[in-house]
């Protein structure tokens, strides 16, 4: 029985990939992960300079979910090459860098850096988040930048590019082709969707930058909705993020058409549901009588009649 999977050129062992963000650069769970049950893992953000990420309070807890405004804290792509890359060489999974820019240039130039890093094997583009001032999201949410984001990287490196789609759009198919079109080998989808929580008695909000990124459970249905458009709208594999911790929300995912997924919030709970995951979906192949995860990706049958909102 085989759950391996091929993305942008990529083979994984299994379709579970840790989410930008929330596993740091690796090394600082290496004694609270095994490795050997993810399909990969994507590093933390980074710029090309260090940055400090916006001020405290920067997480809050909200129903079935988390609101965050980190505010891409890291120590920065050269840094990370020279003191990081390094320690990743035997960890013993795929590693993708989360690449960001506050300029079209930036995004480039930090390619160009990390692709000198003998272990990353992929670069995700964040063009999606929500919680920063200066460009983020706003790269993402207009196709145009997307196009000329993803194009200005794609002459930047050779390695494998997975742009990571925002959810805060009208269309998202719109900026999955547009990413397609300027290059991209695959898609990741979808990054936290912006949202509020405030404090009545202060009348202010929780978080210190005021709104925040939404992930976690809450998330998931939009998360299924988003990946099952971009699934049916580029040619390209598509990965599903957004709210999984178990082998039923990651089958929902697969179903919808996605060829592997992203865990994130649920790495703050136990880095153990990589195994428990991988092991569900395993039972899920012989109780359905299959012997590849690929015979999952895309089988979702949907009605007919049912209504289908956007033109895809
Ligand atoms: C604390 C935190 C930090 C994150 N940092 C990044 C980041 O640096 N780059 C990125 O592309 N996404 C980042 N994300 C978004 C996640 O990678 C993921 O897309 C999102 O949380 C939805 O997945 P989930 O519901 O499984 O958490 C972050 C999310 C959280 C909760």
């Amino acid at each position: 029985m085989s759950l391996a999977v091929e993305i942008a050129g990529l083979r994984l062992r299994n379709p579970l990939i840790a989410a930008s963000g929330t596993i740091g650069y690796g090394v600082e769970v290496a004694s609270l992960a095994d490795f050997s049950r993810m399909g990969g893992l994507v590093l933390k953000g980074l710029y090309l300079e260090p940055r400090e990420g916006n001020p405290p309070p920067r997480l809050v807890e909200t129903p079935a979910g988390l609101l965050n405004a980190i505010g891409l804290q890291g120590v920065g792509a050269r840094n990370f090459v020279r003191d990081f890359a390094p320690r990743l060489a035997g960890l013993g999974t795929v590693v993708l860098a989360n690449v960001c820019g506050e300029t079209i240039e930036e995004y480039a130039e930090v390619a160009r850096v990390l692709s000198d890093a003998p272990s990353i094997s992929g670069l995700e583009i964040n063009i999606s988040c929500p919680n920063v001032k200066v460009g983020g999201m706003a790269f993402g949410a207009d196709p145009r930048m997307t196009h000329a984001v993803v194009a200005a990287v794609r002459k930047a490196t050779r390695l494998p590019l997975i742009p990571k789609l925002s959810p805060n759009v009208t269309d998202i198919a719109v900026c999955a082709r547009a990413a397609h079109e300027a290059g991209a080998d695959a898609l990741s989808c979808i990054n936290t969707l912006l949202g509020l929580a405030i404090d009545v008695e202060r009348r202010r909000p929780k978080l210190a930058f005021g709104t925040g990124g939404l992930s976690g459970p809450a998330i998931r249905p939009v998360a299924v909705r988003m990946t099952w458009q971009v699934a049916r709208a580029v040619p390209i594999p598509v990965i599903g993020i957004g709210g999984i911790s178990c082998a039923t929300d990651a089958l929902e995912f697969l179903i919808a058409g996605a060829r592997a997924v992203e865990i994130g919030t649920a790495n703050f709970v136990d880095l153990a549901v990589y195994g428990q995951i991988e092991d569900g979906l395993t039972d899920y192949l012989k109780r359905h009588g299959l012997d590849r995860i690929e015979q999952v990706v895309g089988t979702l049958e949907y009605p007919e009649r049912a209504a289908v909102r956007s033109e895809t």
